[in-house]
Order: C-alpha cells, then structure tokens, then sequence
C-alpha cells in the first residue's frame, strides 16, 4: 500500500514543499523514516505512533516506510507529524483519502493526539499558494496566522481525530484567547518593537544629536552616539523607530515571516506593522547576533530586518561578536553555511550604536567636579576593541555632550522639544526624494551608494568640491571617509528638498565624522 501527502518545512525565511510518501508492505513490524531526518524527526515517530495509539486507531503492525522528499533539503523540527500520522492512516485506510487530498498537512503531534503550533507557518503557507493547494490542514492555534495568506483556504485542526472532519474535541475558544493574552503582554513589554508611547518630545536639548538621528533616518546611515554616562544616548535610540515610516504591505509580510520562523509571533493576529527594534545585550553570542542552529534561525541582526539594530555600549560586546556583523551589513543579508545547505536571512537593518569615550566614560568630557581617571593606554586599548572594518561602516559619529543649562531652563520655562512627529515628516521628505531619484528599484537609500553611483547621485555645486579637498588635507580623511562624507551631504540635500549638493550641506556632513578626528583612531 502507497500514499502521498504535503507538507512543508523552512529553509531561511522560505517555505519549501516536502512530499510524504508511506510505503506500508507485509513483513516484520518496523517503522522508518527517510530522506536526511535529523533526531527531531526520529523523535516524530515515537510522537506519531502513540498519536495514533491514543486516539483509538491502530498502529500498522507492518512495515512502514516514510519518505521525506527531497532527499536534499535539510529537515528539521516537528512540523512533520501530522502529515506523517495522516499518510499511515490514509494508506492503511482508516481515514478516507478525501481528509487529505490537496491540502498541506504541518503540526506538531502530542502524545495524547492533541496539536501543536509549530514554527514558519506563514512561509509554508505562502509556498503552499504558490503550489496551487487548495487548502492548509494545521494546529488551530497557527490558524490566525495563516490567514494572513489569502488565495488559500485554512483549516485548523485541535486533535488528530479532527482529520475524518468530525468535531472530536469541542471548540475551545479560550485557547484561542489565552495565546492573544500573551501577545498583548508581549506587546506590552515592548518586546522587540518600537513601543508607541515614547517620544523624542521626552528628550530635552540635544538638538545635534536629534538632528543626526534625523539624517540617519532618512538616508540609511548607520550611527554611533558617543558621550559620557546620562547623557540621554540610550533614550535617544530607543526612539529611533519613532521617526521611521511605517512597513509597506510586502516590508510587514517579510518581517512577519522572518518572526514566525524564529518562532516568535505567538498568536499574533495580524502582519507586524511596527518596525523592528533589537537591541541586544553586550554578552550575546556571534550566533546570537547572525543566527545559528544546526537548521539555522534568524538571530538579532535579521529579527531586525527593516528596522533597527541598536548596540548600547558597542566596546563590550566581544571582539568575536562584532566581527560576525560586518558581512550582515556590507550585504544586507546573512549567509550562514551548513553541511549540505547555505541558509540566508534578510538583514537589512539601520545599525545605531553608543559608546562612552573612554572605560571611565569622561574622557574628553571633564567637568570641574569629575576628571577622566584612565590612563591613555587604557583609553587605546578601549576602543581598539571596535574593530577598523566595523566602523567603517558605520557613516556617523556623534558627540552627544552633557545638556547645558540653557536646554534645562527652556525646558522648565515650558517651551517644547523637538518631537517625532517632526522629525518623522522629515524624515518621509527625504525619504521621497530618494524614491524619485532611485525609483523603487535596488537601491532606495543614500546609505547604499556606492563608486559609480555616488559619483552619479552626488552632484556638487561649482567651488564645493574645492572645499571638501582643503578639509581633507587638513583633517587627514582617508578615501572612505570621503565617500561617507559625500553621501550625508547628499541626505542633508534631500532634508532640504535640494537636487544640487550646496556648501553647507558639506559642511554639515563633515561636523559627523568626530571620531575620524581624535587622534586615538
Ligand atoms: N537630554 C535628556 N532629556 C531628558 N532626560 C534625560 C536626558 N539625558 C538624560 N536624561 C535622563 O537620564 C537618564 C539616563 O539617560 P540614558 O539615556 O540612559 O543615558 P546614557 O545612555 O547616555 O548613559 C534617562 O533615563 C533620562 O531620564
Ligand atoms: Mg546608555
């Protein structure tokens, strides 16, 4: 006896179909799968044989055979079970073929038959459109998000009994409640997502560095804010999102999907719409930050795909670490190689990063009653742990002082500061500048231009190329360091509305490259 069904499983971020076969011949009882398990599918036998057990069927006291083709995608994970469990019982005909026929079959089995939210389903989903099935058959608590996918018909299962289409098991509306209770919590939290409530209004002065967050936004740029301890560098970022426009429809499906492979949407109703905020602690693991696993999942540096990536206090993060970031940001996306497969994930991210100016933090920033205390070998060896090739891609450097009393005197006299939704219109100006001049194509971003373009792209006024030599004479800027220069100047222009890159545009450009200028570096 031979039967066939769908499923499906995950390969980066995209859904790839899996065909089940069961071969069920006479002979010793044995059951065996084939086609690159890994343990986690050797484990799925014992889960689909009690399944099946447990809900009253039998369990073919034969010779099973199943075949996960192809043989040359790497499997893993649980989401096999139910179309594994289906195809025996089809093919020793205990369920009718019609149960399963055009449809894709993914969940996970408990042993009592119940199912289980998997991972990835909105990929797997969206591949099973794309395959003309007529229908997806899986865990009622992945059913929310499936339907995301239009074109395609759901149909969510609590218990393998559910697969004969009778209701077997009453509906639990509280399961369905309950997983909505942790998203909102989740939310809450801010896990993971710009939080709606804050405002760059709650940051008094810092005029400088909201206007770099500004440029950095519209154009891009990656950023780094350095400045002693309290100065508001960590409130500054974690509004970064605030001024970002919102996802476009394709941006929220991409997004969304890469969540659900992490597995990390819950029972989230709809596509996220927020962009992306990740700001992982400084002890995480390279494979943390890029993603890892022997079937690799996204790490923080694609969960922030299309958002931003924040590195609060950048030097303590390993050596290691950091270096791993620099492909994910030269590329936009991140290729991680296995065994027989490569896998990669989107990383197209705004990357912001802070960092004191020395270990004691005051260095540069003395005041009467507090005085850098490390030696200048400690200060070197400080920020010798940011590597060369790292900053280079990171297009600006801001000072980010301590607030004079002038910025506290305006405040407490009730005068307002800056807010997001100023800068935010800005920052969608800008932002349509680009458009107009790039199209819609590969390359949207001042921040991505590179040689030709940018000779391209970056007109200068007549005497402003003069200008910019004598500063780098002076200043002693390597090639790069024009290039960036050059391309900030181009988003100051595109702040302003201006098609031709004028004087002043340039010499605010420069004002961001402060590290550039301190000896140290
Ligand atoms: N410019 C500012 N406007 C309003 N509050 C500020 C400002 N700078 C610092 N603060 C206050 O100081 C606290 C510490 O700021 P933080 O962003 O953590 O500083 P840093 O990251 O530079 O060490 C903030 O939570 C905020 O309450
Ligand atoms: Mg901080």
């Amino acid at each position: 006896m031979f039967g066939k069904v769908y499923s499906a499983c995950v390969q980066g971020i995209e859904g790839r179909l899996i065909t089940v076969e069961v071969d069920i011949a006479s002979g010793l009882p044995q059951f065996a799968i084939v086609g690159l398990p890994d343990s986690a599918i050797r484990e799925s036998m014992e889960r689909v044989r009690a399944a099946i057990k447990n809900c009253g069927f039998s369990f073919p006291m034969q010779r099973i055979t199943v075949n996960l083709a192809p043989a040359d995608v790497r499997k893993e994970g649980a989401s096999f079970d139910l179309a594994i469990a289906a195809a025996i019982l089809v093919t020793s005909g205990q369920v009718p073929a019609e149960a399963i026929a055009e449809t894709l079959l993914i969940g996970e089995l408990a042993l009592d038959g119940a199912l289980r939210p998997v991972a990835g389903v909105l990929s797997m989903v969206d591949e099973a459109r794309r395959s003309a099935l007529s229908s997806v058959t899986l865990p009622a608590l992945n059913a929310r998000e499936a339907s995301l996918i239009g074109g395609i018909r759901v149909r969510p299962l609590r218990h393998l009994l559910e697969l004969t289409g009778e209701e077997a098991v009453p509906a639990d509306e509280r399961a369905f409640r309950a997983a909505d209770g942790d998203v909102a919590a989740a939310a809450a939290s801010g896990a993971g997502f710009g939080e709606a409530a804050l405002d760059y209004a709650d940051v008094f002065g810092q005029l400088h560095a909201k206007r770099a967050l500004t440029i950095a936004a519209a154009g891009m740029h990656n950023i780094m804010l350095v400045g002693p301890p309290g100065t508001g560098k960590t409130m500054l970022v974690r509004r970064l999102p605030t001024i970002l426009p919102e996802l476009d429809d394709e941006e929220a499906l991409e997004v969304t999907k890469l969540y659900s492979v992490a597995g990390k949407l819950g029972g989230r109703s709809g596509l996220l719409r927020q962009r992306p905020f990740r700001a992982p602690h400084h002890t995480i693991s390279a494979a943390g930050l890029v993603g890892g696993g022997s079937v690799p999942k996204p790490g923080e540096c694609s969960l922030a795909h299309r958002g931003v990536l924040f590195l609060d206090e950048m030097p303590e993060f390993s050596r290691q670490s950091l270096e791993v970031l620099r492909q994910p940001l030269e590329d936009r996306h991140i290729t991680i190689g296995r065994a027989r497969a490569v896998f990669t994930f989107p990383s197209h991210v705004l990357l912001a990063a802070s960092m004191n100016p020395c270990p004691c933090g005051y260095y540069g920033a003395e005041t009467p009653e507090r005085s850098c205390s490390c030696s200048p070998h400690k200060v070197a060896h400080y920020l010798s742990r940011l590597s060369g090739p790292l900053l280079d891609r990171i297009d600006m450097q801001v000072d980010v002082p301590r607030i004079g009393l002038d910025d506290l005197a305006a405040v407490s006299h009730g005068h307002t500061s800056l807010s997001s939704a100023e800068m935010r219109a800005r920052v969608e100006a800008a932002r349509a500048m680009q458009r107009m001049r790039y199209g819609s194509g590969l390359l949207p971003f001042n921040g991505e231009l590179g040689g030709r373009q940018l000779r391209r792209h970056c007109k200068l006024e007549p005497g402003v190329e003069k200008m910019l030599q004598l500063a780098f004479q002076t200043l002693a800027l390597s090639v790069r360091a024009h290039e960036r220069i050059l391309k900030i100047a181009r988003t100051i222009a595109d702040l302003e509305g201006s098609d031709i890159i004028r004087m002043p545009h340039v010499a605010e450009a420069l004002q961001y490259r402060s590290l550039d200028r301190k000896p140290l570096l």
